[in-house]
């Protein structure tokens, strides 16, 4: 990398470190993980005499080069890289070829740190499925490469941070009987995107919002990640998740912290995350009786979306043509304290919907009497959308008049893009990686969070265990059913994104 490369971005320097990607041959490694290093590193904020080990095994390590560099190739075309860069950004990378359950691979790795002198802080990514984690830190720990006397020893894992209560305590408990709480880094990549963190700087650094955000004045609120994707070749993972595990529980739950939480004292990960966590212990946990009313499931049949048919759920490579996961949830959670009282908090998501948008809908209260009521075109509410991707941004929709002799009234959105001026929105990757860096642990989850969410979802888990059937919804529509009951007093309906 030439000095050229090196514009500064905005974002606290980083210190040399050692950068650990267990199962760096996998997906997430040349997809996620290097493309956001080597923008972190052109932009200034990874420093150049990092290192970046894979621990990966059974590959001749210039093979393992040649799928990283074809993976910037494949899924981050935006980075311009000729073959000198990648050649001179290749010089930062080392292997350790080994077995994760064997000792040895630990040994191998604590030499080959210890062979990169004057590098005392190490982050190690375990890009591997969940089950690996505690033999990682064990692996880690029994080498005394997660002591912190030299340096920092950061531990990254991502969800699923086990599938119910039971297993996320187990997995909190033994992680947590290696390493201190403070070095565990629980990525939700949600929590990551810019606009996530943006809507922290909206509530906290606007007065203007702050006196409205409350049950006086919000009707309800709805979270939403709609996707128009399948699950691919997810199957194994998906058929033991359902949409309710994978995206509710942890990325839309997690969203949910942020939009209800109070401020707090000081912008600390502490005293985020402990405000966060008095959100989700102020949750109503559903009576068994009560959950059929309280949500909804569904799963995608065949359709189509624009020219591509679709196959249903159950004709995908991998699931059971019995298969009653659903691919649709939504429940309609209460936060039982002074701010929320009785403010619905509707949390949707779905697989094979139409379009790909996230996104956050305050909707208002109804206005104690309507002047404009036989002029309307458009239904009287207000809505204040935080767009979560695509197209970021905020965006308010009013009531205003139709330009013209009559008095009528038309729904009028103004909208701020997040990003008017094209800058690049960062990757979340960017944001979590440099975040754990530079030991900002306020955008990852605490162990208690973990566990706190997966107590609310349990009872849901526990009825829909033995349900024999499940709704379906065509591919490509909104047709799904129970959301418009789910949604029935609520002002404005069931927000379908545009
Ligand atoms: C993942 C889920 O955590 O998030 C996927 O496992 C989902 O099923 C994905 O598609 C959505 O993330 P994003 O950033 O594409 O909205």
């Amino acid at each position: 990398m030439d000095e050229s490369d090196f514009n500064q971005c905005i974002g606290e320097p980083t210190e040399p470190t050692n950068i650990v990607i267990f199962g760096a041959g996998g997906d997430l490694t040349k997809r996620k993980l290097i493309p956001a290093l080597v923008k972190m590193l052109r932009c200034g904020l990874l420093h150049p005499e990092s290192k970046i080990i894979g621990v990966l095994k059974g590959r001749a390590f210039e093979t393992w080069l040649e799928t990283l560099h074809q993976g910037m190739l494949d899924y981050a075309a935006d980075i311009e890289m000729n073959d000198e860069q990648w050649a001179s950004f290749s010089t930062m990378f080392k292997m350790v070829d080994g077995d994760l359950q064997d000792e040895q691979t630990y040994q191998s790795l604590a030499s080959s740190l210890e062979s990169l002198k004057g590098k005392t802080h190490a982050m190690f990514y375990c890009a591997v499925p969940p089950r690996w984690y505690t033999t990682i830190a064990a692996g880690l720990h029994k080498v005394g490469l997660s002591n912190e006397e030299d340096g920092f020893r950061r531990v990254v894992i991502e969800k699923p941070f086990g599938m119910d209560l039971a297993s996320s305590r187990e997995l909190n408990n033994e992680l947590q009987g290696l390493l201190d709480e403070s070095q565990i880094y629980r990525i939700d990549h949600y929590l990551g995107k810019e606009s996530v963190q943006n809507l922290l700087v909206y509530r906290f650094a606007n007065s203007i919002l702050e006196p409205l955000w409350n049950r006086n004045f919000i009707d309800h609120i709805q979270i939403s990640a709609a996707e128009s994707i399948g699950i691919g070749y997810r199957a194994n993972y998906y058929e033991k998740s359902g949409s309710l595990r994978d995206m509710i529980q942890s990325h839309l739950m997690q969203v949910m912290t942020l939009v209800a939480m109070e401020p707090p004292v000081e912008y600390t990960a502490d005293a985020v995350r402990d405000e966060k966590i008095k959100v989700l212990r102020a949750v109503r946990h559903f009576a068994e009786e009560d959950i059929p009313a309280q949500t909804v499931a569904a799963q995608y049949g065949s359709g189509a979306i624009g020219d591509e048919s679709l196959s249903a759920y159950v004709a995908e490579e991998g699931v059971s043509p019995e298969s009653v996961t659903e691919t649709f949830s939504a429940v309609r959670f209460y936060v039982d304290n002074w701010r929320w009282q009785g403010v619905p908090f509707i949390l949707w998501t779905g697989k094979r919907l139409p379009r790909r948008v996230s996104e956050i809908v305050i909707r208002f209260r109804k206005l104690p009497f309507n002047l404009f009521d036989k002029h309307a075109t458009a239904p009287i509410t207000n809505s204040l959308v935080f767009r979560l991707h695509p197209d970021e941004g905020i965006f308010l929709r009013m009531n205003a008049k139709m330009p013209g002799l009559t008095t009528n009234t038309q729904r009028l959105v103004m909208r701020a893009p997040y990003s008017e001026d094209g800058t690049d929105v960062s990757d979340a990757y960017e944001v979590l990686l440099h975040d754990v860096l530079t030991g900002d642990a306020t955008l990852f989850s605490r162990g208690d969070e973990v566990e706190e969410s997966w107590s609310i979802i349990e009872p849901i888990l526990n009825v829909w265990k033995d349900r024999l059937s499940v709704e379906r919804y065509r591919a490509g529509t909104w047709d799904v059913s129970g959301m418009d009951e789910l949604f029935k007093d609520c002002v404005g309906g069931w927000h379908k994104p545009s």
